[in-house]
């Protein structure tokens, strides 16, 4: 560290001389790559305490300005977007001399929002335009009769998205009009953006910027304290350098099926080395992963279009061939409503045409057709760069984790379902899960980042009961559970529910959960096999049939967890929940949603369903 950063840490929030002589006692054994990792870490350990005890990063900004003239940053995030954009956002500030707070929504105290000046808000959307779970409360209280009036407050709003559903960045929608019904003022209006969020959040940042400028600026830099420089904030920050923007080139140890022959899946067990990187993980978390699309596909959607392969094409300033831009920077195995609408533009099709006006209708078409699809339906003639610029961005495809670092040390494992299927006369396969069980070879590299996942935690003790409810996929999170829990010597019990089509062909993990049974680790498994007989059964008919002995366990503290699909399971096993609960616990329907909801909010019910 230079003398100069030295000299400057004279403030109040600088570090003590007992302090620093730690901290130079410490650094000079570091290699670089250390302290990097040390510098997220860090960084990482900042964010995870109460916002309201941290010290700004820039005190005298705060000091500068009356104490009331800050800006404060809301996150509401569920995979991390909005909180990396609102972290980068508060960097920015910062870089500006303007005095921030940022806080996740979820720890934001509502009684403060009378008090507030500027507000500007970075959320997500999730589920069927439902807010990401850390939004939930405010998202209600704002619409609650509790909500105070704002007659004070200048906000913005940012909402992530994605085009392709039906509720498009709905929660941004509902926190700009509430904010604004209260008597807030828009400082700028809202902007939603799609996946390919970066231009448009960064202009709408800058616009928000300029505008609190004059009002909020610091007046004096005359006690700016340098701070370590932390790299730009990323989504992993507690653990790692790495993250979605700048991922680590893992290496692919193996990829196994774990469904018999005869089964109607394809599902794998995927190990990556994750050897030197210094990447932390907990169980929870889930493994961000950058693909490459199939070069057969691209090469086949090239010749549809009479395009030649190396014809070069720029992206983002980088010049590369139209080919490796397909497989390498461009989704072509998801369709979505901003290439229909270029692509229309196109083939001037008027059955095209009248789709693209036809919201619904649009949706079920794309979300049963990859881009070549369209290309196949709808011959045109087109050139490499407008290829290249009506298609979207990539982006990376999480998986849940499946093993514990207490137990598999410098790995990550997955289980992953190859998506496959056939329609309009062709086979299609997933962009992801097809490249990491089939056209990755062991050894092959990877480029991969953890996505943090505070909302699917173990209990903090380990004396605490927990059920896990994972069908199909939905048991790789549980599987660290229990590498955990066994490590942990954890005397709280555990109960598994699990379901998938059959019992000899899907029974994933089967000797592992055996083994875990025998061990003691694992107190009850509960099975749902649903096509080993004519009507189907599923976890939630065996929570059901169990309904006494999960509410005595709910009684007892229990925590309740549930991966998997989103669209129906996760729905169905809530049902059963709140019957569950009406049932044993002698409760109105209404008073077992209140029950779970007591429950949700004190983090004993989560979810991690996609
Ligand atoms: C937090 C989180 C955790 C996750 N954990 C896991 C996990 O542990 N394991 C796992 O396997 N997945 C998991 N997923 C899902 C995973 O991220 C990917 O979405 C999944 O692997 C599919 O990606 P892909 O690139 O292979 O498919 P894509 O290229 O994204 O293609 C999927 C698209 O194909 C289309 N499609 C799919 N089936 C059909 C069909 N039958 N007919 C017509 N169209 C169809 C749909 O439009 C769908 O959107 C998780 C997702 C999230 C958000
Ligand atoms: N976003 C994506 O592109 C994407 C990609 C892959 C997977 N997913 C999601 O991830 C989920 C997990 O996939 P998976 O293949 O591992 O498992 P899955 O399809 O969820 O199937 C697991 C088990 O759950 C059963 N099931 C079906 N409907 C159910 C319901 N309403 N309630 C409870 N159980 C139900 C299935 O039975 P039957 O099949 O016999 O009915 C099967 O036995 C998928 O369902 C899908 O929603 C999403
Ligand atoms: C399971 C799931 C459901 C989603 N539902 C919606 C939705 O209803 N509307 C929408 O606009 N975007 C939806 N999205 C897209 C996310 O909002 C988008 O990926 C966003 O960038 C996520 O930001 P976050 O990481 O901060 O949560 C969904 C994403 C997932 C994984």
């Amino acid at each position: 560290m230079s003398s100069n950063t030295q000299k400057n840490l004279g403030s109040t929030t600088a570090l003590s001389d007992t302090q620093w002589a730690q901290l130079n006692q410490l650094t000079p054994s570091l290699t670089p790559a250390q302290l990097g990792w040390l510098s997220g870490y860090l960084a990482g350990l900042a964010q995870t305490q109460s916002p309201e005890n941290l010290p700004m990063v820039n005190p005298s900004a705060s000091e500068a300005a009356s104490p009331e003239k800050f800006i404060t940053i809301l996150y509401g995030s569920q995979t991390g977007n909005a909180k990396a954009l609102a972290q980068g956002y508060k960097a920015k500030l910062d870089a500006a001399d303007i005095p921030a707070k940022l806080v996740n929504m979820a720890d934001y105290k509502v009684k403060q929002l009378k008090n507030e000046t500027h507000i500007v808000a970075i959320v997500s959307t999730h589920g069927e335009g439902d807010a990401p779970d850390d939004a939930v409360e405010l998202h209600d209280f704002l619409s609650s009769k509790k909500a105070p009036k704002l007659a004070n407050l200048s906000f913005s709003v940012l909402g992530l998205g994605d085009s392709s559903y039906e509720f498009f960045c709905q929660t941004a929608k509902d926190f700009d009009k509430k904010l604004a019904e209260l008597g807030a003022t828009r400082l700028v209006d809202r902007v939603d953006c799609d996946v390919d969020y970066d231009e448009a959040s960064d202009t709408w940042a800058q616009q928000v910027l300029d505008k609190v400028q004059d009002e909020l600026k610091a007046k004096s830099h005359s006690h700016v304290v340098a701070m370590p420089h932390v790299g730009k904030p990323t989504l992993s920050v507690a653990t790692t350098q790495y993250s979605k923007k700048n991922p680590y080139t893992a290496s692919l140890l193996e990829s196994q099926k774990i469904t018999g022959r005869d089964s109607v899946k394809d599902i794998r067990h995927v190990e990556i080395s994750l050897e030197d990187s210094g990447i932390q993980y907990r169980p929870g978390d889930a493994l961000g992963v950058w693909f490459k699309n199939d070069p057969n596909m691209v090469d086949e959607l090239l010749t549809l279009l009479a395009i030649d392969a190396t014809t070069q094409v720029t992206i983002s300033g980088d010049t590369l061939s139209v080919r490796d831009a397909l497989i390498e920077k461009r989704e072509l195995t998801q369709s979505y409503p901003s290439f229909a609408t270029a692509y229309g533009q196109l083939a001037n099709n008027p059955e095209l045409n009248a789709l693209i006006e036809d919201k619904a209708g649009l949706r079920a078409f794309l979300g049963e057709r990859q881009i070549i699809d369209i290309v196949r339906q709808y011959p045109v003639k087109t050139n490499a760069q407008s290829l290249v610029d009506m298609l979207r961005g990539m982006t990376p495809r999480l998986y849940s984790i499946a093993s514990s670092q207490d137990e598999v040390e410098e790995e990550v494992h997955l289980t992953v379902a190859l998506v496959e299927y056939d329609a309009h006369g062709q086979a299609h396969q997933g962009g992801a899960s097809s490249y990491l069980t089939k056209r990755l070879e062991e050894g092959g590299e990877i480029q991969v980042f953890v996505e943090k996942n505070d909302n699917f935690r173990l209990p903090e003790s380990s004396d605490t009961p927990v059920i896990m409810v994972g069908p199909g996929t939905g048991i790789a999170p549980f599987r660290a559970f229990m590498q955990q829990r066994e490590v942990q010597e954890a005397a709280g019990k555990n109960w598994l529910f699990f379901g998938n089509p059959n019992f000899t062909q899907d029974f994933l993990y089967q000797t592992e959960w055996q083994r875990f049974v025998k061990d003691g680790v694992l107190n009850k498994v509960s099975l749902a096999f649903s096509r080993d007989q004519e009507d189907k059964i599923y976890v939630q008919h065996r929570l059901l049939e169990q309904g006494a002995e999960v509410f005595e366990w709910l009684e007892q503290g229990a925590y309740f967890y549930v991966c998997g699909d989103a669209n129906h399971m996760a729905k169905d096993v809530h049902a059963a929940l709140v019957e569950i609960v009406q049932k044993h616990g002698a409760k109105s329907a209404q008073a077992a949603e209140e029950y779970l909801t007591a429950l949700r909010r004190a983090k004993r019910y989560q979810k991690d369903v996609y």
